[in-house]
């Protein structure tokens, strides 16, 4: 629930038309008029931008940009701009932020942001021979790929250390493998990574007597880890007929499930993921790379799990984490050609790569406990239903104030189906 200054009574911000939404933002959280025009989409990527993005562009793709509300991260308060086509998402993580930001919000933090790069070295004479040398010239090699990105270098980034594994019994026998560990500071990284992987690969054949293969960054960025931690009172979680003990039980109990079975594991992180891709979407950063970087660390044990954690703390109150990798960057690459994405790095505030990680955390954190919460208590259909029953209705042919009657039609006869909804609209219509 929002101040409004204006009429001195609380206004719903999801009540508003997108309109009095931006006026309200500008009024209100003294957000720019030009971030918001850009974010308002008609002033976002042009043709011409996306051009220079990737090959073959004939136009660009829009989805919804919804404002996650409530956030306060680190005592820091967040607007934090989503983009995804699902709804329900950001109405769920605001809600939970509500509830977490009664016990102070969420506590982020970040890991060093180092980025592993792969460097895959065949056909060695003999491969612990191979390995020790490769060893022996640590800082050797070091040194060189010390050179390869000065500017970073400058930042207090570059080369930390490098690891050399064997990888044995594989489809083609034994192998080495490198990792170069590298600080990439508020890069995503990838590139940097990749560069000093291939300008390394001669001198390393030179080293090992062997054939540099692969040279390519690994998306199991376990290096480079973000935490975010949120407790909730029984207070906060009691709602309807469910007392807060039932909802933090249930809560737990949900999570047990994801804990212990891979089948259940893989919807709980799909619903953390609903929370993290949009927030990484929106600030033009590689969401498949998160996403790989997600799933191969939830399977880090050898069995895929929850990336969340569900307890009950010592008062009785409701204690969640999250844990994960977060390639993301605040410069280089989308995040500074896209114009939404520069704006919505300028909203949040976000001045390192480790703001913008532990922003997304949170929001993952958030999402999975609307989830659950929901999962756990009446089931999501219900809050579903009504949003899903918009798309439905547009997707009918409904236009204007058509959408919202059909819509609320449609979910109060629990029938939110396509060929319904048009018969209602042809009766309407008829009439
Ligand atoms: C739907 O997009 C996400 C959920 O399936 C997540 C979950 O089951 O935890 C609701």
């Amino acid at each position: 629930m929002q101040k409004s200054t204006q009429e001195n009574k609380p206004i719903k911000f999801y009540n508003l038309s997108v309109e009095e939404r931006r006026s309200w933002l500008a009024k209100e959280k003294q957000i720019e008029p030009a971030l918001l025009d850009i974010l308002s989409g008609e002033n976002g990527l042009t043709a011409e931008q996306a051009d220079h993005m990737i090959e073959n562009v004939i136009g660009t793709f829009a989805l919804p940009l919804g404002l996650a509300q409530n956030f306060i991260i680190n005592g820091r308060e967040v607007l934090i701009p989503m983009v995804i086509e699902e709804p329900s998402v950001v109405a769920g993580a605001s809600f939970m932020a509500k509830l977490a930001a009664a016990s102070g919000g969420f506590t982020a933090h970040t890991t060093t942001p180092e980025m592993i790069a792969q460097i895959q070295v065949l056909d060695t004479a003999e491969i612990q021979t191979a390995r020790f040398k490769l060893l022996e010239n640590r800082e050797k090699l070091l040194e060189m790929a010390a050179t390869v990105d000065p500017v970073l270098q400058k930042l207090g980034g570059g080369p930390r250390d490098l690891q050399v594994r064997l990888i044995e019994d594989s489809p083609i026998g034994s192998f080495l493998v490198i990792h170069l560990i590298f600080d990439v500071r508020d890069a995503m990284g990838a590139n940097a990574v990749n560069t000093a992987a291939e300008r390394l690969a001669p001198e390393i054949e030179a080293i090992s007597g062997g054939r540099v293969h692969l040279r390519i960054l690994s998306n199991l960025a376990d290096r480079r880890l973000a935490r975010a931690r949120a407790t909730f009172t029984l207070e906060q979680l009691a709602f309807g007929e469910y007392s807060g003990e039932e909802v933090r039980d249930g809560i737990i109990e949900a999570w047990a499930f994801a804990a212990s079975d891979p089948y259940r594991a893989a919807t709980h992180n799909k619903g953390i993921m609903n929370g993290i891709d949009p927030v990484v979407i929106a600030t033009g950063n590689d969401w498949r790379a998160v996403e790989a970087g997600a799933h191969a660390y939830a399977a880090r044990s050898g069995k895929y799990t929850s990336l969340t954690t569900w307890a009950k703390d010592e008062k009785g109150n409701l204690v969640g984490t999250l844990e994960m990798p977060m390639t993301v960057g605040i410069v280089g690459g989308a995040t500074r050609v896209h114009p939404a994405a520069k704006a919505a790095l300028q909203l949040m505030n976000v001045k390192t790569a480790s703001d913008l990680a532990e922003i997304i955390v949170s929001v993952g954190l958030a999402q999975n406990l609307a989830a659950l919460r929901a999962l756990a208590t009446e089931g999501i259909q219900r809050g579903h239903m009504t949003l899903h029953a918009r798309q439905v209705a547009i997707a009918a042919g409904a236009e204007g104030e058509e959408i919202t009657k059909l819509a609320v039609k449609l979910a109060s006869e629990k029938n939110v189906r396509i060929d319904r909804a048009s018969e209602i609209l042809a009766n309407w219509r008829k009439q």
